[in-house]
């Protein structure tokens, strides 16, 4: 291996997992600027991921999954986001955050119904975020009324990625009993398929967001009114109902790896664009690879996808250690606020060294650029995760409630 190898060498070689999804990304490449294009969902991709035994990799061999580690499908999902960052927020939904709840915390039937929508090319949606209730997620307005055996959901959830395509939602809800009484924050499933017959009365996708980037990927408005969910869809967590939010957040620490994942992949395809074209492009009668201005952009921009992936894989494997099923919070929450904005300068200053053609729609860097953009502020803020950094750091809660209150 020559010193440049050393330097440019993807990771994991050895991953049969990689193989797979490296004879894939050619054409996800290819495809990309379509789907952006047409503002569609990449059902093609979807289809090749699933005939590959990508979609669910990480789901129990005993399932039909593909029993892979964490630390298995955050390679791949660099590997995708290289290609095509649509697809790889499709592996990273097929894998992590609703449906690594579901395999956690399930029932046995539970964990049946979520591992058969996915493999056969489902990517389930989780649903946190409400109109007044972003960041503030606990402070989250929807309720789930117990009524004899099943629960009773209203409210609405918006920015909900996939809504009006993904058959399985993890809908976070504020529960009470039959007598009104509040019992916490719990997880319910919501199973929807119109095409096969399933239409939940009470369960609307009222309208669908216009993004920056990421087009092709539905952003929805859901609306419950009155939607009845059995009580043996709501997803039982470790420490009950009362500490549900919790449980449920120690789940989506995994989805917040495999997020900073996709921005440190998109960069480094971005990396690898700029490399080429550094050679290529002249000016002054010399390759502008060769102006020093432009080599010390490429070391830092080096040094940030390489910084981002070490901490990437460092909370992917802390997830992989025994007795623990999802990443640790604070290096979750390190590694995504970090790769997700090193990943936008990364993106932004490749698109520089293009020049005009960076940002034309003839290379596609303008479209990276677009849809990096997104990851300091989906799946948590990189305020609000650095904020936990703090926290966990200085070793003190801190609230952000205007009174200083402890939070719920
Ligand atoms: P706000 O919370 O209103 O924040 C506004 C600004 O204030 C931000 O800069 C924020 O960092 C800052 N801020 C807020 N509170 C603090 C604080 N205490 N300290 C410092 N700064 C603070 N949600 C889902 O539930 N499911 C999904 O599938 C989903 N997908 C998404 C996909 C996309 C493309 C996007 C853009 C969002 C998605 N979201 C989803 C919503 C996402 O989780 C929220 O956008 C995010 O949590 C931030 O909430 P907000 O947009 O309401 O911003
Ligand atoms: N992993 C594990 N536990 C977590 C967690 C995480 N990522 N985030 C919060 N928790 C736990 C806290 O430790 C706390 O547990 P405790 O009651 O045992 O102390 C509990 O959940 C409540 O968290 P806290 O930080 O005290 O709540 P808050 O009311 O101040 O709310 C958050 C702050 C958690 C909502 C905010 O930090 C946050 O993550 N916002 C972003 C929401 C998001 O990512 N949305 C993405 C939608 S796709």
């Amino acid at each position: 291996m020559t010193r440049q190898d050393r330097i440019t060498a993807r990771p994991g070689r050895d991953s049969p997992w990689l193989d797979r999804i490296r004879a894939l990304t050619p054409a996800f490449a290819e495809r990309a600027a379509h789907w952006d294009r047409t503002r569609s969902y990449c059902w093609q991709n979807v289809a090749d991921l699933t005939a590959a035994g990508l979609m669910g990799m990480a789901i129990p061999r005993a399932l039909g999954g593909g029993g892979a580690s964490t630390f298995d499908v955050v390679q791949i999902v660099e590997e995708a986001a290289r290609a095509c960052t649509l697809t790889a927020r499709i592996l990273v939904e097929a894998n992590m955050g609703g449906v690594g709840a579901v395999m956690a915390y399930g029932t046995d039937a539970q964990k049946r119904l979520a591992a058969d929508l996915v493999l056969a090319g489902d990517k389930p949606a989780i649903c946190i975020s409400e109109p007044h209730a972003g960041s503030a997620a606990t402070d989250m307005a929807t309720r789930a009324d117990r009524r004899g055996d099943r629960w009773v959901l209203n409210g609405t959830k918006h920015w909900i990625t996939g809504g009006g395509v993904s058959k399985l939602h993890l809908v976070f809800a504020r529960a009470f009993d039959e007598r009104g009484a509040e019992l916490g924050i719990g997880g319910f499933l919501v199973h929807v398929d119109p095409a096969g017959g399933i239409a939940p009365a009470g369960f609307e996708v009222v309208r669908h967001e216009r993004t920056m980037g990421l087009c092709g990927m539905p952003e929805a408005e859901l609306r419950f009114t009155d939607l009845e969910v059995p009580d043996d869809m709501l997803l039982r967590t470790p420490s009950g109902m009362a500490h549900g939010f919790a449980d449920l957040m120690t789940a989506y620490n995994g989805q917040r790896v495999g997020a900073g994942t996709i921005a440190m992949g998109v960069a480094a395809g971005a990396l690898d664009h700029a490399r080429r074209y550094l050679r290529q492009r002249e000016q002054f009668g010399r390759p502008i690879a060769e102006f020093q201005g432009l080599q010390w952009m490429l070391a830092d921009m080096d040094a940030l996808v390489h910084a981002s992936r070490l901490m990437l894989h460092e909370a992917a494997r802390s997830a992989d250690r025994e007795g623990h099923r999802f990443p640790d919070m604070l290096l979750a929450a390190r590694a995504k606020a970090f790769a997700s904005e090193s990943a936008i300068k990364v993106v932004n200053d490749a698109l520089q060294m293009f020049g005009a053609r960076g940002y034309g729609g003839e290379e596609p860097l303008e479209r990276m650029y677009r849809d990096v953009r997104m990851f300091t502020i989906g799946g948590g803020t990189a305020q609000i995760l650095k904020t936990q950094v703090a926290g966990a750091i200085l070793g003190m809660k801190t609230p952000q409630t205007r009174d200083g209150s402890a939070p719920r």
